[in-house]
């Protein structure tokens, strides 16, 4: 592998464009793109013999690498397109009945609520929504664990907060509901190559993971560690050939023609996170974030900072009075991307400093928003 000294060389980003919204899409290391490339060259030249030979080997260890690197239980991790489609095969394997209670919060994502509202009109299970934001680890375990009953049958948290970056108890929750029937789904679709955690901590729940974004895996990348509990009876949301396997992770190994090259590169990912642990771009990527969080207050005052600064590398401000089209338009017509958007009628910004970023990256940010805010 190349030795990347450098982490904006070790990716290849659309020329004077300023990504600073890797929380959304993350940015794939070149090394893993050319592997990808150069499978996408095979599979196309000859489907059937990389079908036949090269594809479930490769999958396999590229399966059992990422649930080692996650710290996983490797019986129990199958790959997922994304996180959402993680959420929508997690709450498949949940046998809804009507009288059931589904318990969420009111800062999960907006996929989630649909995903949720799906599997509850379809089963006959209620919707409760419970208002977490603004506490604190302890008032929102005592709220969540309060809302908890004997109908209650699934609780569904966020580990990181999308577009706030505010952390929920997960853990902890995790431990209180184990006197009760209800089963934790987590949406850790931030944790991996984000947060260092430990996923092993959360045995007894389904754990919901993109790869496509803090992993930087290539795009339709993520997974789904199912709790040995509820292995027998897990299936993917296509059932295809290996439908009938009595091992979980074989049902899901395939569910029809399709790309699966992005997984395949997990090798050529996990290298780049341990040259970036060798190399210390997390740290470097935290002092970027560190300056962007003092920046952005200098140049827009009013700006309320929500994100949780456990959260290192993903910042979220509330900007009281402003529209969000115009400033959105602004930025991205200087191709200058963060996530932008309207939460509770008022309009958030959130910055993601991923390993490439640097200060210059954050400057031309906040100059933009110094000058729409002189010139609005
Ligand atoms: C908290 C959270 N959950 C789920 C998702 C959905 O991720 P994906 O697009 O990989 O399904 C996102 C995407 O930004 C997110 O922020």
């Amino acid at each position: 592998m190349e030795q990347y000294a450098d982490p904006r060389d070790a990716f290849d980003l659309a020329p004077g464009t300023v990504h600073l919204n890797h929380g959304s899409f993350g940015a794939v290391p070149r090394v893993a793109a050319a592997r990808q490339d150069e499978i996408a060259r095979e599979q196309r030249c000859s489907f059937h013999r990389f079908y036949d030979r090269v594809l479930f080997p490769l999958q396999e260890r590229a399966r059992v690498e990422v649930a080692d690197w996650l710290g996983v239980d490797r019986d129990g991790f199958v790959f997922s397109t994304n996180a959402t489609t993680a959420m929508t095969t997690a709450l498949g394997c949940l046998d809804l009945r009507p009288g059931d209670q589904v318990l969420t919060t009111n800062v999960e994502y907006p996929s989630t609520y649909a995903n949720l509202r799906r599997a509850c009109s379809e089963s006959g299970a209620e919707l409760v929504v419970v208002e977490v934001d603004g506490l604190d680890d302890a008032a929102v375990l005592d709220r969540m664990t309060g809302a908890v009953g004997p109908a209650t049958a699934v609780v569904v948290v966020s580990w990181v907060t999308s577009p706030w970056s505010t952390t929920l108890p997960v853990r902890e929750l995790h431990d209180a509901l184990s006197a009760s029937r209800a089963v934790l789904v987590v949406d850790a679709a931030h944790v991996p190559g984000l947060l260092a955690v430990d996923l092993a901590e959360l045995a007894t729940a389904f754990v919901c993971l993109t790869l496509h974004k803090w992993a930087c895996f290539p795009q339709g990348t993520g997974g789904l560690s199912v709790p040995a509990t509820h292995r027998d009876r897990a299936r993917p949301l296509v059932d295809a050939v290996f439908a009938d396997s009595p091992v979980m992770t074989e049902r899901f190994a395939w569910s029809g023609t399709d790309d699966r090259s992005g997984f395949l590169v997990a090798g050529e990912v996990l290298q780049v996170h341990r040259r970036a642990d060798q190399l210390g771009w997390t740290r470097a990527a935290e002092a970027v974030a560190d300056h962007a969080r003092q920046r952005l207050g200098d140049v827009w005052p009013e700006a309320v900072p929500v994100s949780d600064p456990r959260v290192r590398r993903m910042l979220t401000w509330r900007l009281p009075q402003v529209g969000e089209s115009g400033l959105k338009t602004f930025l991205r017509d200087q191709e200058v991307w963060t996530w932008l958007g309207e939460v509770g009628g008022e309009t958030h910004l959130r910055l993601s400093a991923a390993w490439y970023n640097t200060v210059d990256d954050v400057e031309r940010l906040v100059d933009l928003l110094g000058r729409f805010r002189t010139t609005r």
